[in-house]
Order: structure tokens, then sequence, then C-alpha cells
């Protein structure tokens, strides 16, 4: 399956850059310079298309294509600038999208269900995976519930990009307005 082995990609990535003031580098090990010096550069957004279906389409959502869960980023350049979005791929940690936080739910079966919350009701929860897949669980049957720090997208995904490539994938994205 194509999406398993970009998450295996993924977790390599993840696991090479996790530290609170990290220099942050790009695939060539280039030093990236700062944010707001990236941002003002402008990028190819065409290129920066085909960047993000590999390594970002697998978690959001796009005009229909990609996976659904994380955020839809079909309007992501009205509601963020680029600065906002680069920060976003650098450091996901630092602003938790609203509704987007993950939760780690302990079921008296002893299983554990971990994702984000997509429904819930007086009587269920529906949590959506990594993958996109949704699971409905009964709160009866729900022995916790803790939400978690993190975000559920990894660190460390700019290194999988040149620096010209992860301005390219900031223009895509800011280029991505809310249809009137
Ligand atoms: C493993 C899943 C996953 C992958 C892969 C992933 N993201 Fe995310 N992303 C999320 C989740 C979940 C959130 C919401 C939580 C948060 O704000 O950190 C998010 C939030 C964001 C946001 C801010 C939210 C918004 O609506 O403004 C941006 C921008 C973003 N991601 C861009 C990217 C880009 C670019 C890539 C590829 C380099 C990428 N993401 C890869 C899961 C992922």
């Amino acid at each position: 399956m194509r999406s398993l082995s970009a998450f295996a990609i993924l977790a390599l990535f993840a696991s090479s850059t996790i530290a609170a003031d990290v220099v942050y580098k790009d695939r060539n090990g280039a030093e990236l310079p700062p944010i707001a010096e990236l941002a003002k550069r402008t990028g190819d957004a065409a290129k920066g298309a085909t960047s993000f279906a590999p390594f970002c389409g697998i978690c959001h959502q796009i005009n229909g294509a990609g996976i659904d869960f994380g955020p839809n980023m079909s309007d992501v350049g009205t509601r963020k600038t680029k600065e906002n979005i680069l920060e976003s791929i650098l450091n996901p940690n630092a602003v938790i999208e609203p509704g987007f936080q993950a939760e780690m739910i302990k079921l008296e079966s002893d299983e554990m269900a971990m994702g984000i919350i997509s429904a819930e009701t007086e009587t269920e929860v529906t949590v959506k995976a990594m993958g996109g897949a949704k699971t409905t669980l009964k709160k009866a049957d729900i022995v916790s519930r803790t939400k978690q720090a993190a975000s559920m997208m990894p660190p460390g995904l700019h290194a999988a990009f040149t620096t010209e490539e992860l301005v390219n994938v900031a223009e895509y994205l800011f280029s991505l307005k809310a249809k009137k």
C-alpha cells in the first residue's frame, strides 16, 4: 500500500529531528534560513504541489485529493500567512489547530485508540486515526481520555525537501484560497 510505505519514510524523518532548539536542515544538510526570511522568498507553486502530494497528502486533503486526517488545506492560503505555514511544517507542536488535538483513549477491553476526535455525541465518540480510518466508540466502554500535547503531525518533515522545495510547498499552500 502506497500510504503505508510513506508512513515508514515519515517515521524515519520524525525520529531524526526532535529537539527544542534544533538547527533546521534541509534534505541536503544545508541549514535553513530563519522562517521570516524563507517566507519572503517566492517559490514555484506548481512544483510545490508535486512535493506536497507524497509527503503531506497522506494526511491532508486538497480539493478532494489526499487523505482526510489533518486539516483540509483547500483554503489554507486564506487562513494562514506563508510564515504560519512554514512554522507549521518546521514546528508542528507550536500551534495545534483547533479541533485537531490528539487524544489517547483507553477502553475497558484494555484496547487503546489514538487519534483526532471527528465527532462526539452524549453517548459516542468517533476517533479518526492516522490514515483517515474512523472508529466510533461507546462512551460507556471508555475508561479514560487523555489529550495529547504533541501534534499528530510529526516534526522533521522539512528534511524531506531541499530549501527550494520547501519554499515551493509554502508558496503552493499559500496560493490555495477559499472559493467565494
Ligand atoms: C501524519 C500526518 C500528517 C502529515 C504527514 C502532515 N501533516 Fe500537517 N497536520 C497534521 C495534523 C494532525 C495537523 C493539525 C494539528 C496541528 O495543528 O499540528 C496538521 C497541521 C498542519 C498545518 C496547519 C493547519 C492549518 O490548517 O493551517 C499545516 C500548514 C500543515 N499541517 C502542513 C503540512 C505539510 C506542508 C505537510 C508535508 C510536509 C504536512 N502537513 C504533513 C497531520 C499531518
